[in-house]
């Protein structure tokens, strides 16, 4: 059961971009937003496609891996399928990669600007199974805002 209101984070999103059409701006607007409102977590952040590999941007948490390549762990998983990977459990998850030792569960979302992949969004929990499917379709609208903002942008992230 989510305690997130995610329309009004949606519209505190659109609002705080305004009219400002720097992408990284935005991105890192979006990032410190997320990580603030969230409950029981302790990463969020965007990894950026950079040819073949996910490239670390805007983020809040420790310091983390800083390439990952499309198809390696939780981020590659759905960078490569387009589809979000809600993981319950990370240990179980074959492949993981292992940034913050904290972090019991993950959620990432694809961000797709004009039916291309510009990157994902990462979300870790110390806890297991932090995030419900009311989470999920809550973060995603968020990424299709944040992909709207983006598609107004001269250059993406
Ligand atoms: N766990 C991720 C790596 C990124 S960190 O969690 C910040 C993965 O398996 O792709």
């Amino acid at each position: 059961m989510t305690n997130t209101d995610y329309p009004l984070l949606e519209s505190q999103f659109v609002a705080v971009t305004g009219d400002e059409p720097d992408a990284l701006a935005n991105s890192s607007n979006f990032v410190a937003l997320l990580f603030n409102a969230l409950d029981d977590i302790n990463w969020l952040g965007i990894y950026v496609l950079r040819g073949d590999e996910l490239v670390l941007g805007p983020f809040q948490g420790k310091p983390a891996c800083v390439r990952i390549p499309v198809g390696k762990g939780v981020c590659g998983a759905a960078a490569a399928t387009l589809q979000t990977q809600r993981v319950p459990d990370v240990h179980a998850f074959p492949g993981h990669i292992v940034c913050d030792a904290d972090s019991r569960s993950e959620i990432v979302v694809p961000l797709v600007v004009d039916d291309k992949l510009i990157g994902v969004l990462d979300i870790d929990s110390p806890s297991l199974d932090r995030f419900s499917e009311a989470d999920q379709e809550g973060i995603e609208a968020l990424c299709h805002a944040f992909c709207r903002v983006q598609a107004k942008s001269p250059g993406f992230i």
